[in-house]
């Protein structure tokens, strides 16, 4: 079956007691037993639950994995990837990642002796510099975040493997309609399903994606010991999410792109940062890497000072003053005082996050009421 006919099909089978065409949601904390300690597939909805289970089968169907795993939030996935890591392992992580994953790598997983080194994952040979005989995960984001660089997937697997390390994709950005991590050799793909997944700003949830059934066990342990699933009401609206990815996904991508034009040609913008415009460095790799759009995250940098940045991101009226994305809503931010915030300030420097830079989350809206929104900000500044 196509990608659009398994996100409405696939874990989500009709009800065979009522004949509901949408499968009921669970709210069950337990299960009844056959006999003591005889339980049937659910005992207790922190090992499983139908609904979360209906969520998890859709998506590792859309990923391409033998199994997937949905947690209370996109940093509750990531930290049970964290937890694989004994005391003096090693992480090289991409320099353009999300705020909270740099924060859990330098601020929490260091607290259990887990060591992390930041490099240009878009730059394969500076990633190879940085390993070492105790890196066990590489962790990269591409599109990247907030610069949106694009990373060579096949060629951090192979690297990865060549050194005993796992490759961790955190594939929020790109969603499984435009990029398939596991297809290009990943072992871990991760999303913040707050985003696209969950496609309309009302559910916080994260998932892993994995193709190797042993790891889906260590997960599964780790996940369970731990505690951090996602509830039924969320794997609920998660499913419902799903199944319209596609084409909020394509068309969102379609108006980023028409928006990313308008801009490059703008006589305040400094530069625009979109995979999809012929400039930018990943453009050629995006387009194999990419499957018919490069998404709807778009960053730029504005010829303004901290200062007036920060007055342009609240000056516009339908692009909402918001950290987070992905949403049918269309949202910007200043990642210097937003997002990226809990970046050392020399590393948010050393990474190219200036303080003019401004990122788009461009959502469901017409593009010319998107394009005037932009418009009376530049004109305010
Ligand atoms: C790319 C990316 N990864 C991970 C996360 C963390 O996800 P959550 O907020 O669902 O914990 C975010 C949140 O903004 C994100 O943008």
């Amino acid at each position: 079956m196509q990608f659009r006919t398994r996100a409405i099909h696939v874990g989500q089978a009709c009800d065979p007691a009522t004949g509901a065409v949408v499968p009921p949601l669970y709210l069950a904390t337990t299960f009844v037993q056959r006999a003591a300690g005889e339980a049937a597939e659910f005992d207790y909805s922190r090992s499983g639950n139908p609904t979360r289970k209906a969520f998890e089968t859709t998506l590792a169907s859309l990923e391409g994995g033998c199994g997937s795993l949905a947690f209370a939030s996109g940093m509750a996935a990531t930290h049970c990837v964290s937890m694989l890591l004994e005391p003096g392992d090693h992480v090289v992580a991409g320099a353009d990642i999300y705020g909270g994953t740099y924060r859990l790598l330098h601020k929490i997983a260091s607290r259990a002796g887990v060591r992390v080194t930041l490099a240009s994952s878009q730059h394969l040979d500076q990633l190879a510099a940085a390993i070492n005989p105790r890196t066990r995960l590489i962790w990269i984001e591409s599109p990247g975040n907030p610069l949106l660089s694009i990373t060579d997937l096949a060629g951090c697997a192979e690297l990865a493997h060549r050194h005993g390390a796992w490759l961790g994709v955190d594939n929020t950005f790109a969603t499984p309609v435009l990029t398939r991590p596991l297809e290009f050799g990943a072992d871990i793909v991760m999303h913040s399903a707050t985003k696209y997944l969950g496609g309309h700003s009302d559910v916080l949830g994260g998932a892993l994606v994995v193709q190797n059934p042993e790891l889906l066990a260590q997960l599964y342990f780790i996940q369970n010991a731990t505690g951090g699933v996602m509830a039924p009401w969320e794997s609920f609206l998660c499913s419902r999410g799903l199944k319209t990815l596609e084409l909020r996904v394509r068309e969102q991508c379609r108006t980023a792109q028409l928006i990313a034009d308008y801009l490059s040609t703008h006589s305040q913008v400094e530069r625009v940062l979109y995979p999809g415009l012929a400039s930018h460095p990943g453009h050629e790799l995006a387009r194999r890497q990419m499957q018919g759009g490069f998404g709807a995250m778009l960053s730029f940098e504005i010829r303004a000072d901290f200062a007036a940045a920060k007055r342009f991101v609240e000056s516009t009226r339908l692009f909402q003053l918001a950290v987070s994305l992905g949403s049918v809503e269309s949202l910007i931010e200043q990642p210097a005082s937003m997002s990226h915030a809990s970046y050392d300030p020399a590393d948010r420097q050393a990474h190219g996050i200036s303080d003019g830079l401004v990122r788009l989350s461009v959502g469901l809206e017409a593009f010319e009421d998107l394009r005037a929104d932009l418009e009376q900000a530049f004109a305010a500044l």
